[in-house]
Protein backbone atom coordinates (compact mmCIF):
# COMPACT_ATOMS: atom_id res chain seq x y z
CA UNK A 1 0.00 0.00 0.00
CA UNK A 2 3.10 2.50 1.21
CA UNK A 3 5.83 3.35 -1.55
CA UNK A 4 9.71 2.87 0.80
CA UNK A 5 9.57 6.51 0.91
CA UNK A 6 6.06 7.25 2.27
CA UNK A 7 6.91 4.00 5.09
CA UNK A 8 9.72 5.85 6.20
CA UNK A 9 8.47 9.25 6.71
CA UNK A 10 5.43 7.60 8.92
CA UNK A 11 8.50 6.26 10.76
CA UNK A 12 9.15 9.75 11.88
CA UNK A 13 5.56 10.06 13.14
CA UNK A 14 5.20 10.02 16.93
CA UNK A 15 2.18 7.91 18.19
CA UNK A 16 -1.32 9.36 18.91
CA UNK A 17 -0.56 12.51 17.50
CA UNK A 18 -2.82 14.72 15.32
CA UNK A 19 -0.82 15.19 11.47
CA UNK A 20 -1.59 17.49 8.67
CA UNK A 21 -0.63 16.06 5.55
CA UNK A 22 -0.08 18.86 2.83
CA UNK A 23 -0.26 17.55 -0.52
CA UNK A 24 -1.52 14.46 0.22
CA UNK A 25 -2.81 13.62 -3.35
CA UNK A 26 -4.46 9.84 -2.83
CA UNK A 27 -3.84 10.20 0.93
CA UNK A 28 -2.03 7.07 1.04
CA UNK A 29 -0.09 8.43 4.40
CA UNK A 30 -2.76 9.56 5.90
CA UNK A 31 -5.14 6.45 5.70
CA UNK A 32 -1.50 4.45 6.68
CA UNK A 33 -0.82 6.40 9.97
CA UNK A 34 -4.74 5.65 10.94
CA UNK A 35 -5.19 2.24 9.62
CA UNK A 36 -1.88 1.37 11.55
CA UNK A 37 -3.33 2.78 14.67
CA UNK A 38 -0.45 5.10 15.07
CA UNK A 39 -2.18 8.35 14.65
CA UNK A 40 -6.38 9.08 15.80
CA UNK A 41 -7.18 11.34 13.29
CA UNK A 42 -5.01 13.23 9.96
CA UNK A 43 -6.19 15.36 7.84
CA UNK A 44 -5.49 14.86 4.23
CA UNK A 45 -5.22 18.18 2.38
CA UNK A 46 -4.70 19.24 -0.91
CA UNK A 47 -5.22 22.37 -3.43
CA UNK A 48 -6.62 20.85 -6.43
CA UNK A 49 -9.73 18.83 -6.86
CA UNK A 50 -8.70 15.65 -8.50
CA UNK A 51 -5.74 14.51 -5.70
CA UNK A 52 -8.68 15.78 -3.17
CA UNK A 53 -11.24 13.25 -4.73
CA UNK A 54 -8.59 10.88 -5.45
CA UNK A 55 -8.22 11.09 -1.18
CA UNK A 56 -11.71 10.58 -0.68
CA UNK A 57 -11.61 6.97 -3.00
CA UNK A 58 -9.33 5.86 -0.90
CA UNK A 59 -10.83 7.70 2.58
CA UNK A 60 -13.94 4.94 1.57
CA UNK A 61 -12.17 2.03 0.00
CA UNK A 62 -10.18 2.02 3.57
CA UNK A 63 -13.32 3.05 5.55
CA UNK A 64 -11.28 5.62 7.36
CA UNK A 65 -13.92 8.24 7.09
CA UNK A 66 -14.01 10.31 9.91
CA UNK A 67 -10.37 9.47 10.68
CA UNK A 68 -8.52 10.37 7.68
CA UNK A 69 -10.42 13.81 6.84
CA UNK A 70 -10.28 15.38 3.12
CA UNK A 71 -9.19 19.20 3.08
CA UNK A 72 -9.44 21.06 -0.13
CA UNK A 73 -7.31 24.00 0.67
CA UNK A 74 -4.36 25.84 -0.45
CA UNK A 75 -1.25 24.98 1.97
CA UNK A 76 -1.89 25.20 5.47
CA UNK A 77 -3.74 28.43 4.93
CA UNK A 78 -6.96 25.89 6.45
CA UNK A 79 -4.91 24.36 8.95
CA UNK A 80 -7.14 22.76 11.92
CA UNK A 81 -6.56 23.90 15.89
CA UNK A 82 -5.96 20.43 16.93
CA UNK A 83 -3.01 19.90 15.01
CA UNK A 84 0.48 18.57 16.07
CA UNK A 85 2.14 17.76 13.23
CA UNK A 86 2.81 18.54 9.34
CA UNK A 87 4.18 16.81 7.09
CA UNK A 88 5.03 18.39 3.26
CA UNK A 89 6.26 15.60 0.89
CA UNK A 90 7.15 14.92 -2.63
CA UNK A 91 7.26 18.72 -3.48
CA UNK A 92 9.70 21.38 -4.91
CA UNK A 93 11.31 23.50 -2.41
CA UNK A 94 9.89 26.77 -3.67
CA UNK A 95 6.42 25.25 -3.39
CA UNK A 96 7.26 24.02 0.34
CA UNK A 97 9.04 27.91 1.19
CA UNK A 98 5.59 29.24 -0.65
CA UNK A 99 3.53 27.24 1.80
CA UNK A 100 5.41 28.15 5.28
CA UNK A 101 6.85 31.54 4.65
CA UNK A 102 5.28 34.06 6.67
CA UNK A 103 3.35 31.55 8.78
CA UNK A 104 3.57 30.28 12.43
CA UNK A 105 4.88 27.28 13.04
CA UNK A 106 5.19 28.06 16.95
CA UNK A 107 2.92 25.52 18.00
CA UNK A 108 3.39 22.47 15.65
CA UNK A 109 5.14 19.81 17.61
CA UNK A 110 7.25 18.80 14.38
CA UNK A 111 7.19 19.67 10.61
CA UNK A 112 8.50 16.85 8.37
CA UNK A 113 9.74 17.91 5.04
CA UNK A 114 10.53 15.47 2.08
CA UNK A 115 11.60 17.56 -1.09
CA UNK A 116 13.07 15.72 -3.99
CA UNK A 117 16.40 17.71 -4.17
CA UNK A 118 17.33 21.59 -3.30
CA UNK A 119 17.84 19.90 0.21
CA UNK A 120 20.41 22.64 0.74
CA UNK A 121 18.03 25.48 0.04
CA UNK A 122 15.36 24.15 2.38
CA UNK A 123 17.92 24.09 5.37
CA UNK A 124 19.21 27.70 4.57
CA UNK A 125 15.33 28.66 4.42
CA UNK A 126 15.66 26.83 8.26
CA UNK A 127 18.63 28.97 9.14
CA UNK A 128 17.01 32.13 8.34
CA UNK A 129 14.28 32.08 10.31
CA UNK A 130 16.12 30.61 13.40
CA UNK A 131 14.03 27.25 13.12
CA UNK A 132 15.50 23.90 15.04
CA UNK A 133 16.26 20.58 13.04
CA UNK A 134 15.47 18.10 14.98
CA UNK A 135 15.63 15.19 12.73
CA UNK A 136 17.19 13.99 9.67
CA UNK A 137 17.72 10.87 7.83
CA UNK A 138 19.12 9.33 4.10
CA UNK A 139 16.42 6.94 2.68
CA UNK A 140 16.76 5.00 -1.10
CA UNK A 141 13.85 3.94 -2.92
CA UNK A 142 15.19 4.26 -6.24
CA UNK A 143 16.53 7.53 -5.81
CA UNK A 144 17.88 9.15 -2.67
CA UNK A 145 15.87 11.21 -0.79
CA UNK A 146 16.95 13.36 2.36
CA UNK A 147 13.98 13.68 5.58
CA UNK A 148 14.42 16.77 7.55
CA UNK A 149 12.26 16.99 10.70
CA UNK A 150 12.54 20.91 12.15
CA UNK A 151 10.75 22.92 14.57
CA UNK A 152 9.99 26.21 15.50
CA UNK A 153 9.76 25.92 19.35
CA UNK A 154 13.22 26.71 19.67
CA UNK A 155 15.96 28.77 18.10
CA UNK A 156 19.10 27.50 16.39
CA UNK A 157 21.88 28.41 13.86
CA UNK A 158 23.62 26.64 11.39
CA UNK A 159 27.25 26.47 9.92
CA UNK A 160 27.22 26.50 6.05
CA UNK A 161 28.47 22.80 5.98
CA UNK A 162 25.54 21.65 8.36
CA UNK A 163 23.20 23.55 6.03
CA UNK A 164 24.89 21.73 3.08
CA UNK A 165 25.03 18.23 4.65
CA UNK A 166 22.71 18.44 7.56
CA UNK A 167 23.44 18.54 10.67
CA UNK A 168 21.62 15.34 12.15
CA UNK A 169 23.04 13.71 9.25
CA UNK A 170 26.78 14.71 9.75
CA UNK A 171 26.75 14.01 13.63
CA UNK A 172 24.96 10.40 13.64
CA UNK A 173 27.06 9.30 9.71
CA UNK A 174 24.30 6.63 9.06
CA UNK A 175 25.29 3.77 6.81
CA UNK A 176 23.35 5.33 4.29
CA UNK A 177 24.23 8.82 4.79
CA UNK A 178 27.94 7.58 3.75
CA UNK A 179 26.75 5.37 0.66
CA UNK A 180 24.77 9.26 -0.54
CA UNK A 181 27.95 10.78 -0.11
CA UNK A 182 29.71 8.49 -2.23
CA UNK A 183 26.92 8.90 -4.71
CA UNK A 184 27.46 12.45 -4.56
CA UNK A 185 31.07 12.34 -4.20
CA UNK A 186 31.28 9.75 -8.19
CA UNK A 187 28.80 12.50 -9.38
CA UNK A 188 30.76 15.54 -9.20
CA UNK A 189 34.16 13.29 -10.02
CA UNK A 190 32.14 12.61 -13.45
CA UNK A 191 31.28 16.39 -13.84
CA UNK A 192 34.52 17.25 -12.50
CA UNK A 193 36.39 15.30 -15.67
CA UNK A 194 34.62 16.93 -18.13
CA UNK A 195 34.90 20.64 -16.65
CA UNK A 196 38.08 21.00 -14.79
CA UNK A 197 36.00 23.07 -12.60
CA UNK A 198 37.87 24.30 -9.26
CA UNK A 199 34.91 24.51 -7.18
CA UNK A 200 33.87 20.77 -7.95
CA UNK A 201 36.91 19.77 -7.06
CA UNK A 202 36.73 21.59 -3.75
CA UNK A 203 33.11 19.91 -3.18
CA UNK A 204 34.89 16.31 -4.08
CA UNK A 205 37.43 17.44 -1.49
CA UNK A 206 34.79 18.35 1.37
CA UNK A 207 33.10 15.12 1.16
CA UNK A 208 36.26 13.32 1.04
CA UNK A 209 37.13 15.51 4.62
CA UNK A 210 33.55 14.16 6.18
CA UNK A 211 33.94 10.27 4.88
CA UNK A 212 37.58 10.30 6.36
CA UNK A 213 36.07 12.19 9.82
C1 LIG B 1 3.80 14.83 -6.11
S1 LIG B 1 2.37 14.92 -5.12
C2 LIG B 1 2.97 14.26 -3.61
C3 LIG B 1 1.95 13.38 -2.93
C4 LIG B 1 2.38 12.83 -1.59
N1 LIG B 1 2.57 13.91 -0.61
C5 LIG B 1 3.64 12.02 -1.71
O1 LIG B 1 4.70 12.43 -1.20
O2 LIG B 1 3.59 10.93 -2.34
C6 LIG B 1 2.23 16.65 -4.77
C7 LIG B 1 0.82 17.06 -4.36
O3 LIG B 1 0.91 18.37 -3.80
C8 LIG B 1 -0.19 19.14 -4.20
N2 LIG B 1 0.18 20.54 -4.05
C9 LIG B 1 1.06 21.26 -4.80
N3 LIG B 1 1.15 22.52 -4.34
C10 LIG B 1 0.31 22.61 -3.27
C11 LIG B 1 -0.04 23.67 -2.38
N4 LIG B 1 0.49 24.88 -2.51
N5 LIG B 1 -0.94 23.42 -1.40
C12 LIG B 1 -1.49 22.18 -1.27
N6 LIG B 1 -1.20 21.14 -2.09
C13 LIG B 1 -0.31 21.36 -3.08
C14 LIG B 1 -0.44 18.67 -5.63
O4 LIG B 1 -1.76 18.95 -6.03
C15 LIG B 1 -0.14 17.17 -5.53
O5 LIG B 1 -1.29 16.42 -5.26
Amino acid sequence: MLSKRLLEISKLIDSNKVVYDVGSDHALLPCFLVKNNICPKVYASDNKIGPYNRAIENIKKYQLEGKVIPVLAEGIEDIRDDVDIITICGMGFYTIEHILEGKNLTKYDKIIVQINKDNELLRDFINKHKYYIIDEEVIFDGFYYELVVFSAKEEREYSPLEIKYGPILLKKKSEMFIKYLNYRKDKLEEIYLRSKNEKILKEIKEIDSILLD
